[in-house]
């Protein structure tokens, strides 16, 4: 690791805690507003409830995994100096690093916002919070991958603010094309941002806004398109784990994997695979997909606040055949 670099998660804590902040606000405000709310008013009362419901989810959303856990370790961030030209504040420009044989690096632009009640109420927001543990065990497990991804078509659901492993794939992975996706608008326009500040990147790459339960409407022409698709911990919302499953089976080449990265997280992961396979999918687990990561884990689960469960990501590859 770079001197003066730190692990993305460590990093990333920190926003956390400003997200603990920001939700406890909100919640403090909401009670404000429900205790000035007219009883007799129907129509404000389903709007709180509804408004209830969606902080609950976001608070629930936000637990799992990241407070007590600074990731593998095996990406840094470090503050990289801005072109004259900058897109963003020149603060939020930094380099992820991640060093297998040699460094392998992405510029991205990282989000700094104080969250606010309108964010928490609109799309889900999980992606704009911090890099997840899953999404550094895919980057690196991309990277030991990389000439799989020659010549392929790649899709990215879900990737949140960073899409790490999908840029990552096309700056080093010599891949056909890459298309970047989240249903997050302030997530996407993040990596937009991210990808200005790679020009290295050779291969054509789209960064998309795509919600999976309206991926045929929004990609009519991508259909069975994609060699390999990349999701990292996207199956823990109950809501949305079947429309990840039939993007899933919308996108994939006849001859294509998915790679999907998530930890257990009780049900949730074995939830997904149901999903999969209730639509004619084809799911196999591997635990142990790269020693490195591996290794990781068994020196985590001597440490005090590490869960199995919670934070080590099982890969599924699905596939349709
Ligand atoms: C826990 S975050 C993971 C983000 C990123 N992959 C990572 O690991 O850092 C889950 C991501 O799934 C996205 N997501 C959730 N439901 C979605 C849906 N229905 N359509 C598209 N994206 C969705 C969220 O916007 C979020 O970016």
């Amino acid at each position: 690791m770079d001197e003066g670099s730190s692990s993305s998660i460590v990093a990333d804590s920190v926003v956390v805690e400003s997200v603990r902040e920001s939700l406890e606000e909100i919640l403090t405000r909401m009670l404000d507003d429900a205790a000035k709310r007219d009883d007799d008013d129907e129509e404000k009362k389903v709007n709180a409830r509804e408004r209830w419901r969606i902080l609950a989810k976001a608070i629930q959303y936000r637990l799992p995994s990241v407070p007590h856990f600074g990731g593998f370790g095996l990406v840094s961030l470090k503050h990289i100096t801005v072109p004259d030209k900058f897109i963003g504040f020149p603060d939020n420009w930094n380099e992820y690093r991640i060093t297998l044989n040699t460094g392998y690096t992405v510029n991205v632009h990282r989000m700094r916002r104080k969250i606010t009640a309108r964010d928490l109420m609109g799309f889900n927001y999980t992606g704009n919070i911090c890099l997840w543990p899953s999404e550094e065990a895919l980057s690196y497990y991309v990277l030991e991958n990389l000439t799989t991804f020659h010549d392929k078509w790649i899709l990215e659901l879900g990737g949140g603010m960073t899409c790490l492993a999908g840029l990552l794939v096309a700056k080093y992975g010599n891949p056909y094309g890459v298309h970047l996706t989240d249903g997050n608008t302030l997530s996407v326009d993040n990596v937009r941002k991210s990808l200005r500040l790679n020009p290295s990147i050779n291969c054509y790459v789209k960064c998309s806004n795509l919600a999976w339960e309206r991926c045929r409407e929004l990609c009519p022409n991508e259909g069975g398109k994609f060699h390999y698709i990349f999701s990292a911990d996207c199956v823990f919302f109950d809501e949305a784990r079947s429309f990840l499953a039939d993007a899933i089976q919308y996108f994939l080449a006849d001859d294509g994997v998915a790679l999907v990265m998530a930890p257990r997280r009780g049900s949730t992961l074995n939830l997904f695979g149901r999903e999969a396979t209730n639509m004619g999918l084809k799911c196999r687990e591997i635990e142990q997909y790269s020693d490195i990561v591996w290794r990781k884990h068994r020196e985590l689960m001597m440490t005090p606040h590490y869960r199995e469960d919670m934070h080590y990501p099982i890969l599924v590859l699905v596939t349709k055949f």
